[in-house]
């Protein structure tokens, strides 16, 4: 199973993309996660990227489509990929299905996680997450099950990512509306689209994205 998690910023790709990875041994690809460890290993692509990322932009579609590529080439034989944060425009979108039709891959699913703006705010601003592990946690709605503890490999440092400033997070939304929005009528038009709730708790967010898959495997197997 392949698929794209496509949400605004806060809308809790990640947070669902892990449990994804847990519950059905799927890759998470996550271009943020990649871009935050080339800029933390101060590599020349971390750094040519920084400012672009701390201004709420987008960093180019080229940099993005080889950095992706890189990644699905690398995937183990027979493994399906989580997408998480790409695509983001619409060549991003077609870049992807030109490199999955060489690959001889199949995109089964894109996720549209709908939350209010509102609500996006206020996860971004209390969001933090394991400086180990890159769980993602929020300081109300999704706590360590042990204070200062990562319930996922127990790691005791946490971060909070320089872009979730409330400047950026501004930045960050109108980018989302103008360039990634777009590219929902694409994927709706391949019949490849499904829409949760996301203002629903992460359980219920959860389960909402097992209905789907359930419905969607029992779809390819007859
Ligand atoms: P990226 O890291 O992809 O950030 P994003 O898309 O802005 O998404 P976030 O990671 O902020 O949110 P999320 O949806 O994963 O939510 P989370 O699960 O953490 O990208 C960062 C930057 O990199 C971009 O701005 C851009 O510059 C660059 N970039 C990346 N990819 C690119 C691309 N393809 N092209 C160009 N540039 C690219 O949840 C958020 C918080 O809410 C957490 O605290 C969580 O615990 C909490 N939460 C989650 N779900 C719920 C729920 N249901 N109820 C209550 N709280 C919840």
């Amino acid at each position: 199973m392949n698929l794209i998690l496509l949400g605004p910023p806060g809308a809790g790709k990640g947070t669902q993309a892990k449990r994804l990875e847990e519950r059905h041994g799927l890759i998470q690809l996550s271009t943020g996660d990649m871009l935050r460890a080339e800029r933390a290993s101060s590599s020349p692509l971390g750094k040519k990227v920084q400012a672009v990322i701390d201004s709420g932009q987008l960093v180019s579609d080229e940099i993005m489509v080889d950095l992706i590529a890189s990644r699905i080439d690398r995937l183990p034989k027979g493994k399906g990929f989580i997408l998480d944060g790409f695509p983001r425009t619409q060549p991003q979108a077609e870049a992807l299905d030109a490199m999955l039709g060489r690959k001889g891959l199949k995109l089964d699913l894109v996720i549209e996680m709908r939350v209010d703006e509102a609500a996006l705010i206020d996860r971004i601003a209390g969001r933090f997450s394991c400086a180990t592990c890159g769980a993602s946690y929020h300081d109300i709605h999704n706590r360590p099950r042990q204070d200062g503890v990562c319930d996922i490999c127990g790691g005791r440092d946490f971060a909070r990512r320089p872009d979730d400033r409330p400047g950026t997070i501004k930045a960050r939304l109108n980018t989302y509306r103008e360039l990634t929005a777009p590219i929902l009528p694409y994927y709706r038009a391949k019949g490849v689209l499904r829409t949760v709730d996301g203002m629903a708790p992460i359980e219920q967010v959860a389960a909402q994205i097992e209905a789907i898959l359930e419905t969607q495997g029992a779809a390819s197997n007859g």
